[in-house]
């Protein structure tokens, strides 16, 4: 990248999203965020001399004109990050409302998609930009999460599929699959003992769970043209909690 490229982070008001803006902000990018959390867009853009901006990814209208705004106002984006998204109660499938699989939805895969449309398009018609998504390591294995996790796996597949459309006009798209990331959120659950078992740590490889900093790198690294070669790719970063699977079966835990 050259200093001051701009970049988009959708999902930057809080939590992995924020994280990608300050680390991104710290390896010279200009920062814009977009986010329905409008206060928190805004001591995000403030904490970093960037923009903010409302939007819900669920309104399709609104990542258009939004679209409109920063080519009108601020000009070419050299990234997009989509980190909005929210997350699937614990609750057994037959307690689960008829609804459930829609909200989910709508927010992470279909906002994601629309984001990806809409951005991705300009991005090949100005001739480059790379955008990364989110998706999660629930995507790659049986869990409880039966809504969340096929719809990350979707957003992998998907990234696959712009990368391939988009390819051949200069833009790259990759996704970061997350393990579990001590955001606010998780680590206020993980402390209480909520949801998560006192062992938790010890199912990672590296004994562990991920800070946000480390989403974010990975995240920079992919809009970065240090990653100029990569596209359509996924990369893992859970501190190694795939890895540390299947020790369960055949010695109860890690060595
Ligand atoms: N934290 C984890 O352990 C983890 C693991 C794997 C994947 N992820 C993924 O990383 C991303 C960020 O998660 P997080 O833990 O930082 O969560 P978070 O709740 O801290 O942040 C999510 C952000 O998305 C925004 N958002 C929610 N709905 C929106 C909408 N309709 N329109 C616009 N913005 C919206 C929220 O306001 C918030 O700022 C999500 O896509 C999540 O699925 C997180």
């Amino acid at each position: 990248m050259s200093q001051n490229d701009v970049v988009l982070v959708i999902g930057g008001a809080n939590g992995i999203g924020a994280a990608c803006c300050e680390v991104m902000h710290a390896h010279g990018w200009s920062i814009l965020v977009a986010d329905k959390d409008e206060a928190g867009a805004e001591a995000t853009a403030a904490r970093l001399d960037g923009r903010s901006f409302a939007l819900d990814v669920t309104d399709i209208a609104a990542i258009e004109s939004l679209a409109d705004r920063i080519d009108r106002d601020i000009g070419r984006l050299a990234a997009l990050v989509v980190s909005s998204g929210i997350f699937q109660p614990n609750v057994p499938v037959e307690q689960a409302p008829a609804d459930l699989f829609d909200t989910i939805t709508a927010v992470n895969l279909r906002g994601t998609y629309h984001a990806n449309r809409i951005f991705g398009a300009r991005m090949a018609a100005q001739g480059g930009g790379a955008i990364v998504n989110m998706a999660s390591a629930t995507a790659h294995a049986s869990s409880p999460n039966n809504i969340y996790g096929p719809g990350k796996a979707a957003i992998i597949n998907m990234t696959k599929c712009f990368a391939g459309e988009w390819g051949g006009r200069g833009v790259r798209v990759n996704s970061v699959s997350p393990g579990i990331v001590l955001v606010p959120r998780i680590r206020g659950l993980k402390a209480k003992g909520d949801r998560y078992p006192p062992d938790l740590d010890e199912q990672m490889a590296l004994r562990r769970c991920v800070e946000p900093r480390e989403v974010a790198e990975t995240v920079e690294f992919l809009a970065s043209s240090r990653a100029s070669g990569i596209t359509g790719t996924d990369i893992v970063v859970d501190c190694g909690w795939a890895t540390g699977a299947l020790w369960n079966a055949y010695l109860g835990g890690l060595r």
